[in-house]
């Protein structure tokens, strides 16, 4: 890289919560050296986001992006393309949770499409135009490990030993079904589409590490999922005082992912891997119960 080219990141669904704080962190971390989109499906959210960090004295650039949607992911990646050159950061923080009584089948069917199939088709679009060098960060949780434990030994080891992309959409379009038919633990799921939404990401990020290692195109790009921690944000209003004090702010929250996508030039033992507090949690090879955000 030329010592003129700015670093470009990007944060998905970057209005609020966690993602808000990921960007504002990148911009002091970056500095002048960088160039940040925050991202949201809704200019007006987004654009009132991108004051208050102006008010910080920080000066993130916009982009409109909703990543259920095909057209505004290639739209984002072709103008990034236009205007930067390539990407070098992407964090894929966008979800939603259903705290309601929405129909389970409704709740499967979104919720796997936001959190699941919208981080791959969000990084398989950008991946053309990431530089090398570049580091994607998948935002999971340790939901992931608790989903993973209520499952069947069989269901286990089918995510255990997953390894195309392909395979996984299937499993994860085979989870949606059984919700739909009223039979996930029959089947060897667990009853929550949520926290197998982020199995999902987790095992997908395996599977992208494991590709990318081969991927000789590719010079030191690497793809990494985290836990921010339990978050005060939307996602996590409806809890009572007593579990609010345990948690913790969003800026917190953005640690893991910030050193994540900052991962120094030549990093080779994180690709591929699922972190909470800077550390690999390998669930699927190694039993990490309890499981416990604080
Ligand atoms: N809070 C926690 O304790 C916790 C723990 C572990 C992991 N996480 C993860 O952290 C991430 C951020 O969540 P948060 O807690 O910060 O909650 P949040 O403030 O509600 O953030 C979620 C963001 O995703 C956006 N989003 C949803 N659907 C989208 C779409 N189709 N296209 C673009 N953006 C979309 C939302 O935008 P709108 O405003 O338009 O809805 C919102 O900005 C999520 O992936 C979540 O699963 C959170």
């Amino acid at each position: 890289m030329s010592k003129m080219t700015k670093r470009v990141a990007l944060v998905t669904g970057s209005s609020s919560g966690l993602g808000l704080a990921i960007v504002r962190s990148l911009c002091k971390r970056l500095g002048d050296d960088g160039i940040v989109y925050l991202t949201a499906r809704n200019e007006g959210r987004g654009l009132e986001a991108v004051d208050v960090l102006k008010k910080e004295g920080l000066g993130p650039k916009f982009h409109i992006l909703d990543v259920n949607d095909q057209d505004s992911i290639e739209t984002l990646r072709d103008d990034i393309a236009a205007q930067d050159g390539g990407l070098d950061i992407l964090v894929n923080n966008a979800g939603i949770i259903f705290n309601d009584d929405t129909p389970k089948a409704i709740q499967a069917e979104k919720t796997i499409q936001t959190n699941y199939f919208a981080v791959r088709n969000v990084t398989n679009a950008l991946l053309p135009i990431i530089r090398d060098g570049g580091r994607v960060v998948h935002i999971g949780s340790l939901v992931a490990p608790m989903t993973f434990y209520k499952m069947s030994n069989e269901m286990q080891q089918r995510f255990r030993s997953v390894n195309t992309e392909q395979g996984l959409n299937d499993l994860m379009q085979e989870f949606v079904d059984s919700i739909k038919s009223g039979e996930p633990v029959q089947k060897g799921f667990a009853d929550w589409s949520y926290g197998t939404s982020k199995l999902g990401v987790t095992t997908l990020t395996r599977i992208q590490g494991e590709a990318l290692r081969k991927d000789s195109s590719k010079k030191d790009v690497l793809i990494n999922s985290c836990c921010p921690g339990f978050l005060k944000t939307s996602f996590t209003s409806h809890f009572d005082e007593e579990t609010v004090k345990q948690m913790i702010s969003p800026d917190q929250g953005a640690d893991t992912p910030v050193y994540l996508a900052l991962l120094s030039p030549g990093t080779k033992d994180l690709q591929g891997q699922f972190l909470f507090r800077r550390e690999i949690k390998d669930f699927y090879n190694n039993d990490i119960r309890p499981v416990s955000y604080v």
